[in-house]
């Protein structure tokens, strides 16, 4: 893919850039349920690794390896599956579109602040294309060093080409917003916003936070994680999360670490060495204790699930407080769709009782390993913009597990997988700082970058 060089991809040919994912997906579904097939086992490293709830968000440069090697399996067999599967594909396509859910949110509710929400939600922003923008971005990668962390900020890398940042999303037949920090400030006066998933969620929130200082240095912004239990636990290094409010408008951000968004709890609080119940249908604790505080939610799960991690993490599934027993969802791809439906099913039966709350679900991240694993000199070293394509007019999210999961429920998709695809020139590539020499990110975005859009389509939604 990275050799096709010319830009204006048809829009036919994202589609099947989407369809080979979603083939993937569902063939990896299939092998999961012949472990025999897997050629992967997950190395040493992994399983030695400290339970994520132990370590929190406490080590980055570990957990960035993590990360990184969560994709490795899936997208080792994803190559094989490209290559192998390919004759399948027309078949999964026409599954898929038989059975995908249309994103279009148009519900025709009434929006909170008074704004003229049908007109705006009648829109799908996933829809529409790339354009060369030189008002982008929207703040200094250099400047931003209150709320950017290093390893994310890749103008302080070794990195040299910055055509990535000048990108602007045009949504196709409507008026995107122009992003203001002080418009979002007021928009938000007296409310809470809250990103709540994992590192990718992360990336998203620091991105905001930039966005609305226009990276600027603001000493008077408060740090309110303890009004949240954002504090940080004995032995970690760091929080589960970060609360930030804006004084002059009473306006809190913040993020809550929880990668599988489901409850997580020791089996055995008096063992060290205890294995944890992952609840696939229970909401984490978190959000059950704060969401009443919430005017604004963003749930986004999506590179954790995989074995590896759940090894390594020593999670075990469960479901109605039981370990699980059904085949079905035992297979990774079961227990997250599970998982997802579950959750965006709770935030949907609050929805009465928090009239003034917009939940959204942002879909899932696209990953750019090109020619290998994220070991095995897989790479996103393309530096020019909309190598893959600049348009995407499909109906359907590239997200299909998120897209049916909201369906029929108040929770809108946060639609960003297949505008994000087209961005292979966007990672944090080979400039990483935590990886290994010849290991790169293809996971995680430069910032600025591709998170900055992600937040002004949600903010021409909030
Ligand atoms: C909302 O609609 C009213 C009339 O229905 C119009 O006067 C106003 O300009 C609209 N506002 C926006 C932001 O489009
Ligand atoms: C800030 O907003 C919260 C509601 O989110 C409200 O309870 C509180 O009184 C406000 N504080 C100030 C100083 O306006
Ligand atoms: C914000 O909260 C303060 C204190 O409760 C109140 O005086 C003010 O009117 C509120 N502003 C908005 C826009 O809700
Ligand atoms: C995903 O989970 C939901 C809710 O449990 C279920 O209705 C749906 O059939 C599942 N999807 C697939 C493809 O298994």
């Amino acid at each position: 893919m990275r050799n096709r060089m010319k830009t204006g991809l048809k829009s036919k040919e994202i589609s099947l850039i989407s369809i080979v994912l979603i083939s993937a997906t569902i063939i990896l579904w299939s092998w999961e349920k012949t472990p025999s097939l897997t050629a992967f086992p997950p190395p040493q490293k992994t399983l030695q690794l400290t339970s994520e709830i132990l370590s929190s968000v406490s080590d980055e440069e570990r957990k960035h390896e993590r990360i990184l090697e969560a994709g490795k399996k899936s997208e080792a067999k994803r190559n094989e599956a490209e290559g192998k599967k390919t004759s399948k594909l027309k078949e999964h396509r026409e599954t898929f579109v038989k059975n995908s859910p249309h994103r279009s949110s148009s519900t025709g509710k009434k929006d909170n602040n008074g704004n003229n929400a049908t007109k705006i939600e009648a829109c799908n922003y996933a829809k529409g294309k790339w354009v060369p923008d030189n008002n982008r971005p929207l703040y200094s990668g250099i400047g931003c060093k209150q709320w950017l962390s290093s390893m994310w900020a890749c103008r302080m890398m070794q990195r040299t080409d910055f055509a990535y940042e000048k990108l602007r999303w045009q949504p196709k037949d409507c008026e995107m917003e122009e992003f203001e920090g002080l418009k979002f400030l007021k928009r938000l006066q007296n409310k809470t916003l809250a990103f709540v998933g994992d590192s990718l969620g992360r990336q998203q929130f620091q991105s905001l936070m930039c966005m609305i200082t226009g990276g600027e240095e603001k000493p008077d912004v408060e740090d309110v994680g303890d009004e949240y239990g954002l504090v940080i636990a004995e032995g970690n290094a760091r929080p589960n999360g970060w609360a930030y409010r804006f004084p002059s408008t009473n306006t809190t951000i913040l993020f809550y670490w929880s990668a599988i968004l489901c409850d997580v709890e020791p089996i055995d609080i008096n063992n060290p060495q205890t294995d944890y119940a992952m609840h696939l249908d229970r909401p984490p604790a978190f959000l059950r204790q704060y969401l009443h505080k919430f005017n604004v939610l963003v749930l986004n799960t999506g590179h954790h699930w995989n074995r590896g991690k759940l090894k390594a993490n020593r999670w075990v599934m469960h479901v109605g407080g039981v370990p699980n027993t059904d085949k079905k969802i035992a297979v990774i791809w079961g227990a997250k769709n599970l998982t997802i439906h579950s959750i965006v099913s709770w935030v949907n039966s609050q929805l009465p009782k928090y009239p003034g709350l917009k939940a959204f679900f942002r879909s899932i991240s696209p990953r750019h390993f090109f020619g290998g694993d994220w070991n095995t000199g897989g790479s996103c070293d393309n530096t020019k913009p909309m190598s893959l394509g600049k348009e995407l007019l499909d109906e359907e999210s590239s997200d299909p597990v998120a897209g049916n999961a909201v369906k029929g429920t108040g929770v809108k998709l946060l639609d960003i997988t297949g505008l994000s695809q087209l961005r292979d020139e966007g990672h944090i590539s080979r400039f990483s700082l935590t990886a290994q020499p010849g290991v790169q990110d293809c996971l995680h975005w430069c910032l600025p970058g591709v998170p900055d859009t992600w937040n002004e389509i949600l903010f021409a939604q909030i």
